[in-house]
């Protein structure tokens, strides 16, 4: 990034930028909204709440092209192995290709399909013959947060033969508990999902959930009916038991964060029917057509990216907050927390040497109504520069009399908090100054669909994109995550030995409490 021609001028931007308040860049030009908003079918995208003119814009779309972004584009979408520490293409974008999709992907929708059709005409049935009524995905990262987040955030689209979607992923047990405290064995069917089949949190899970099962069928064999997985990992599957109609295959070249367009999406495909699932597949669809077709000076998710990359770089702000306008997103900025720091919080480039600049920003959300009770204080009033994303839908869906007031007050709340943001207030009492100046995109969707969630998902993956290639990191491994699960099994090894030997001071005290040994006991 910084060899760029394009860098080294938008350097020169930066002190005028910092030095001029975001409610100047309104003052001086009435038409502000006009020249920094793009929109496609379904979705606006404001940005004119950002610290930028049409100079540092031009030169942000030539960083992108410096960046060769046109070029990796292409690369992703033809199936490269761009992520090249594991030698894998990156090609989740094939998964929702419905109108010319590859012939395995075809194959496993099929599959699905029967699955889905079973569970709702009451066909899938349990050990005793009773119809399944409950079915728990248990999966962690992007086999988990994907399905989470879609099924909460479109329940009210759930289809009435649809069996109850439950979401376990948390290795202590307590979410698993609770559901087998509810649940009944016979009526309860499993999905393992897991892109590699070896993650403990979800293999450990799925061990005391086949107990469970196999204690209340009093047969071994009654696991058979009871579990079906999401897994590029066929060997497994099969050596764990899971029947083949029962298996859904995906391949490696799906990053786990992205597999929610893959098999792994069952849970979505149960909830709302394959139709359902369809939709949601052609909105992302339609965002990759966009993402892929349009000059970036319209292009929703480079100019979201390009942004990011301003902020970040440039005007020195490490913060993302994402703010829902729609309490049914509960669950967005937690998917969004894996898509986007466990993709670009890296240091490292491509070629292996060191980044000299900022990448991933800590990225953190909450529903918009709930966060201005919380963390907007520091927002507003905070010594942290940060950027928000505002997310807001047209439509009010509840259609009443009474939703229509509530609809209102939340345009009104989310509108008033990106202007607050922006102007800030003077005082003369110190304690009601607002400094402003914070800068926010607002995304206004039609609706909250499964076709415009698809899209809206579609469009934050290709900003992360749009960014790792600026920031010549590849966002596709996830390294970071390894020594913690290494570890972790080391220090299992240490609990279960009782012993504390090759162990840190701290971590060896920690465990000694928690035995109630003293460190000269172990001594
Ligand atoms: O935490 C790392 C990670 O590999 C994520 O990238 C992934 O989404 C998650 O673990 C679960 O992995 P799997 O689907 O292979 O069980």
């Amino acid at each position: 990034m910084i060899h760029t021609q394009a860098y080294a001028k938008l350097t020169q931007h930066i002190e005028p930028t910092q030095n001029k308040h975001l409610k100047c860049f309104f003052d001086t030009d009435q038409n502000r909204f006009e020249e920094f908003h793009a929109r496609m079918p379904g979705l606006l995208f404001d940005y004119s709440k950002q610290k930028i003119d049409q100079p540092i814009l031009e030169l942000l779309i030539e960083l992108a092209k410096e960046s060769e972004l046109n070029e990796w584009i292409e690369k992703q979408y033809s199936g490269e192995a761009i992520n090249i520490t594991e030698g894998r293409a990156a090609l989740h974008t094939a998964l929702r290709n419905i109108e010319n999709p590859m012939p395995q992907v075809a194959e496993q929708w099929e599959k699905m399909q029967h699955i889905v059709d079973c569970a709702h005409s009451g066909q899938l049935r349990g050990f005793s013959g009773k119809p399944i009524t409950d079915v728990i995905n248990i999966g962690v990262g992007g086999s988990d947060l994907g399905p989470l987040m879609i099924t909460r955030a479109l329940e009210g689209d759930k289809l009435p033969t649809a069996p109850g979607i439950h979401f376990v992923s948390t290795l202590d047990a307590h979410q698993l508990q609770e559901l087998l405290n509810e649940l009944e064995p016979e009526t309860t069917v499993f999905i393992i999902a897991s892109k590699s089949f070896t993650t403990i949190d979800t293999l450990s899970l799925a061990e005391t959930s086949k107990k469970w099962i196999q204690s209340a069928a009093k047969t071994e064999n009654a696991t058979m009916h009871h579990f079906i997985a999401a897994s590029t990992n066929v060997p497994k599957m099969t050596e764990w038991g899971i029947l083949p109609k029962f298996q859904l295959h995906f391949w490696d070249w799906v990053g786990g964060r992205f597999s929610l367009w893959s098999s792994i999406g069952l849970s979505i495909a149960l909830h709302l029917g394959m139709q359902g699932y369809k939709d949601m597949l052609a909105g992302a669809y339609a965002m990759d057509q966009h993402y892929k077709n349009t000059p970036f000076a319209q292009n929703i998710p480079v100019l979201l990216g390009l942004i990011g990359v301003w902020n970040t770089n440039f005007l020195d702000r490490a913060a993302q907050a994402i703010l829902p306008y729609d309490s049914r997103l509960k669950y967005f900025s937690s998917y969004l927390e894996q898509l986007e720091m466990e993709s670009n919080g890296k240091r490292t480039k491509r070629d292996g040497t060191t980044v000299e600049y900022r990448t991933c920003p800590i990225l953190w959300g909450e529903v918009g109504p709930n966060a201005q009770h919380a963390f907007y204080q520091l927002m507003h009033q905070g010594t942290e520069k940060v950027m928000a994303d505002f997310i807001l839908f047209k439509e009010d869906s509840m259609q009443n009399e009474r939703s229509a007031y509530h609809h209102n007050l939340n345009i009104a709340n989310c509108l008033a908090q990106s202007r607050a943001l922006m102007i800030g207030q003077t005082s003369d009492n110190p304690h009601q100054f607002y400094p402003g100046d914070q800068v926010s995109n607002t995304l206004l969707m039609d609706k909250l669909d499964a076709y415009h969630l698809g899209m809206l998902v579609a469009l934050y993956e290709h900003k992360v994109f749009t960014e790792s290639v600026i920031w010549k990191i590849n966002p596709f491994d996830q390294w970071g995550v390894e020594l913690g699960k290494r570890l972790a099994m080391g220090i299992l090894d240490n609990i279960q030995t009782q012993n504390v030997t090759g162990l840190d001071s701290s971590t060896a005290g920690i465990l000694n409490a928690i035995w109630n040994k003293t460190v000269e006991q172990d001594k």
